[in-house]
């Protein structure tokens, strides 16, 4: 796919947009997203520019946590479709050059999938040894005090064979055991099954705790990790022109280049999440906001992008199915959210790295908020609830929490026109439907060249343009301004200086030599401007970026 060469992959010039199947395109009228409705969106995928589709899993699952909690690695989802749906998308994608990558969830399976089904049925089972089994403490509890995830101890006993399992998510997402070499062929088998059908590559599920050590505490970023991630590499990914990106909460500047450094041979790239949980509590963590920090913001990027300048790759996101959405979060969902939404974009575009677009943030879709904990579908915002509302917090303020960072925030459906379900379904969907679908969705943003949809779909073939937006090299600028987002990137010869309002205020500043540029508009929310000079006035979320070639 594409061209190649060894100083530029071929998906390098690519941007990756995330279907959440369950929320996409409902197609057969049963209120879920599926297979052939996502099918029959392919043309607005190409129309925007997409180079990469990330599928949130769609294998067969009890769904506990929406295909998280997987129970058939090679078969799909009823309700999403059949295989030869997937393999049909599969191959529609490709005759528009779009590749797919799957969601590779292989920290943990369900506990309804067959190996989990043999393991439990006696200590001498086969499959006993592909997860993780304790005997009681003496006094007859939880082996250690690890905990889950998803709330509560992360093991739970199984009564028939009186010993304990490890999960680091909920009860029905049994931790695989990577110890167990048997364990790790068969998911090697499994994986190298979905490249010869001819996916694009994948996206990997927490792939930083496979390495756990249980007995130690040990979860994230385990002693094994690096070695199981290069044998993955030599078993199934060596000699395929194919591109991964692994999902790693535990990721640091530090160990960020173990990854995706070229000699490592493990993944193209990672999710690193330190943008994310600067601004989360330090104590009490998203359920409880606090007020936006730009300078954490900056600082966790700046640190990201100058840790992989030479080596490694970035995977750039303000927002994906486990957060919320990005105008919501780091921008104004009221009165600048077409603004905000398109400043956001093009700070994360230009950055140095592969961005990824979470479906519907090309829309400016905003936070969907609900007012009662019923109307919530997310396992973890009902255990959280349960947890923190025992532990004294009041539900409204649990509440006001989770419709500020929880997970549904972002996963009610697609909007597609101004219809009472968007156009996404004819039936009552799974989950309930932005009440602001009229005004926000993809009808009505195509219509308008003015969008924030017009807005991404012009990053996105900047990309394709400018090797400047691919290669060139980041230099943070104004580091220290607390409303101000700038950079500056330099290749052969060209620059190209990025300037950021974060505020819904008019800011003015003398601007230092290294910020000064004249040249042409590459990108802008507001009426362009060809250059910077001593000075700069900028409107509300107003974001420029001038190019000197
Ligand atoms: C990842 C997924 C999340 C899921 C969890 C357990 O963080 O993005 O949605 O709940 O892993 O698989
Ligand atoms: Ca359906």
């Amino acid at each position: 796919m594409g061209q190649q060469s060894i100083s530029t992959p071929w998906w390098r010039d690519r941007v990756v947009y995330q279907v959440y199947p369950r929320s996409f395109q409902d197609s057969n009228g049963d209120g879920i997203g599926d297979l052939p409705g996502i099918r029959t969106r392919l043309d607005y995928l190409d129309a925007l520019g997409v180079g990469l589709i990330w599928l949130s899993p769609v294998f067969a699952s009890p769904m506990h946590d929406n295909g998280y909690d997987i129970s058939d690695y090679r078969a799909v989802a009823p309700e999403f479709g059949t295989l030869s749906d997937l393999d049909g998308l599969i191959a529609d994608a490709r005759k528009r050059d779009i590749g797919v990558l799957l969601d590779l969830v292989v920290n943990h399976t369900s506990d309804e999938h067959q190996w989990f089904r043999s393991a439990r049925s006696g200590r001498d089972a086969p499959f006993r040894d592909f997860y993780i089994w304790r005997d009681p403490a003496p006094d007859g509890g939880l082996p250690n005090g690890v905990r889950s995830t998803f709330g509560g101890p992360a093991w739970t006993l199984d009564p028939e064979t009186g010993q304990y399992y490890f999960h680091q998510f909920s009860p029905q997402q049994p931790d695989l055991n990577w110890a167990n070499p048997a364990l790790r062929s068969e998911i090697y088998a499994m994986m190298n099954w979905w490249l010869d059908r001819g996916i694009a590559g994948f996206r990997m599920d927490v792939i930083d705790l496979i390495g756990k050590d249980p007995d130690t505490g040990i979860t994230a970023n385990g002693p094994n990790l690096h070695p199981y991630l290069q044998e993955m590499h030599r078993q199934t990914l060596a000699g395929r022109d194919v591109v991964t990106v692994g999902e790693t909460w535990s990721a640091t500047p530090d160990t960020g280049l173990l990854y995706s450094g070229a000699d490592r041979n493990e993944l193209s790239m990672v999710f690193q999440f330190e943008h994310v949980t600067a601004q989360w509590h330090p104590e009490y963590g998203k359920w409880q906001p606090r007020p936006f920090d730009l300078i954490a913001l900056k600082q966790a990027f700046n640190r990201w992008q100058e840790a992989l300048a030479e080596d490694g790759w970035n995977a750039l996101f303000w927002g994906n199915h486990d957060l919320p959405r990005a105008v919501s979060k780091y921008g104004d969902d009221g009165e600048y959210r077409v603004e905000s939404a398109k400043m956001l974009a093009t700070v994360l575009h230009l950055m140095k790295g592969t961005p990824f677009i979470y479906q519907g943030e090309e829309l400016g879709m905003t936070n969907t908020r609900f007012d009662a904990i019923g109307k919530f579908r997310d396992i973890e915002t009902h255990n959280m609830y349960r947890e923190h509302v025992a532990a004294g917090l009041s539900p409204d303020a649990f509440l006001a929490g989770a419709n500020e960072n929880g997970r549904d925030t972002s996963r009610t459906p697609m909007h597609w026109d101004a219809s009472e379900t968007a156009g996404f379904t004819t039936a009552t969907p799974w989950i309930g439907v932005n009440a602001n679908a009229a005004e926000i969705n993809a009808q009505a943003a195509r219509a308008d060249t003015g969008s924030v949809w017009w807005h991404y779909r012009q990053l996105i073939g900047l990309r394709r343009e400018h090797p400047i937006i691919v290669e060139g090299c980041y230099s943070p600028l104004l580091a220290e301004d607390p409303q101000i987002f700038a950079y500056e990137r330099r290749h052969d010869g060209s620059r190209l200086v990025v300037i950021a309002n974060f505020t819904g205020e008019q800011v003015t500043r003398t601007l230092p030599a290294e910020c000064r540029i004249a040249g042409r508009s590459l990108s802008s929310n507001y009426a362009p401007v060809v250059s910077f000079g001593s000075t700069i006035d900028l409107a509300p979320y107003e974001v420029q970026a001038v190019l000197e070639d």
